[in-house]
């Protein structure tokens, strides 16, 4: 398959990633099936599409003709087959649990295409382990994005230990399609190349705070304003959902180790379920305005 023979796209899973993700691929030209559980959880992923399409054609930087015919190309939808059988390609982004997953892709084998490409958006877990649930892993990758897909850049293309190469540069032309620079992991490692580097980076920060050393503004107005970095730390886990880096600790923990425990200050955000923006609250709230760094 080349990428010129894609032309639907599902997506599975209408959280952060998964609307940002049908946006990009909507704004591209393809036709998106974003499918979830519930009817809610669909209709809200569309409601975050409509809402990002009409900021950025607020702002200039789509037309309001391109953000109406990019939501004309999104179809919520619940049914799982309706969603994937159609498709060419399937980037799978439910919440980032091996068992959560495992139980998707038994599904999305009895309903999706023989040809079609499955590629998991998973922020660590193996690419390799998933792979093996389905009759196809010599046609499944890791398709990572970053939050919020629609603004960021980057896409890591992942190879399992079966993925054929040819599905690597399939998923890397579609990423270029999409207007994004892929960027190729050899090694299925945890977190990949990104989220070893980046969730640490939070988890420390929370550990700190932990310490009682240095408040949250403290640490954020030195990773923001003093390394330079776009946001602070805990705006970052605010921004990427605060239960998000906590499971992807929590599995480099089991796999790589000790330096990846979870801070408890983790543990108990995601327990209050203050996970950050996409719930009003997590480190800042939101509802009262958002992160006050000081400068
Ligand atoms: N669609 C449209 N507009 C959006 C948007 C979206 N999805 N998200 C934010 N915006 C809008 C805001 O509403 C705001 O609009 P306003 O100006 O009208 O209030 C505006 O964009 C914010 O833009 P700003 O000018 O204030 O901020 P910047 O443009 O400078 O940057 C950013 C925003 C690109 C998010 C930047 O802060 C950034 O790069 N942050 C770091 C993000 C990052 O590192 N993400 C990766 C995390 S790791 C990950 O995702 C992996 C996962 O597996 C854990």
């Amino acid at each position: 398959m080349d990428v010129e023979d894609i032309n639907t796209i599902a997506v599975l899973g209408a959280g952060n990633m998964g609307h940002g993700i049908a946006e990009v691929a909507a704004l591209a030209g393809y036709e998106v099936n974003l499918r979830d559980i519930k009817e809610e959880f669909v209709q809200n992923g569309y409601e975050q599409i409509e809402w990002s399409l009409d900021k950025l054609a607020e702002k200039d930087q789509i037309s309001e003709a391109e953000a109406e015919s990019s939501l004309d190309r999104v179809t919520p939808l619940v049914d799982f087959e309706e969603a994937v059988s159609d498709a060419d390609f399937v980037v799978e982004a439910v919440p980032e649990k091996m068992d959560i997953k495992k139980d998707v892709y038994g599904e999305l084998e009895e309903y999706a295409s023989d040809e079609a490409v499955f590629a998991t958006n998973t922020s660590s877990l193996s690419i390799t382990e998933l792979s093996e649930v389905t009759e196809r892993p010599e046609r499944f990758c890791g398709m990572h994005f970053f939050n919020p897909p629609v603004r960021m850049q980057l896409v890591e293309v992942i190879s399992g230990a079966h993925t054929d190469d040819e599905v690597l540069d399939l998923t890397e032309d579609l990423a270029e399609e999409m207007g994004k620079t892929p960027v190729r992991v050899r090694k299925d490692s945890p977190g990949f190349i990104v989220n070893r580097i980046l969730v640490p980076l939070m988890n420390e920060a929370a550990w700190m705070v932990e310490s009682g050393d240095y408040t949250i503004e403290e640490v954020d107005s030195a990773t923001k304003f003093d390394m330079g970095l776009p946001m602070g730390s805990f705006e970052l886990a605010d921004q990427v959902g605060i239960d998000v880096g906590y499971h992807v600790l929590d599995y480099m923990h089991e796999v790589l180790g000790d330096a990846y425990e979870p801070c408890p200050l983790l543990a108990q955000k995601v327990e209050e379920e203050k996970l950050g923006k996409k719930t009003g609250e997590g480190f800042y709230d939101y509802e009262d305005g958002g992160a006050q760094i000081p400068t």
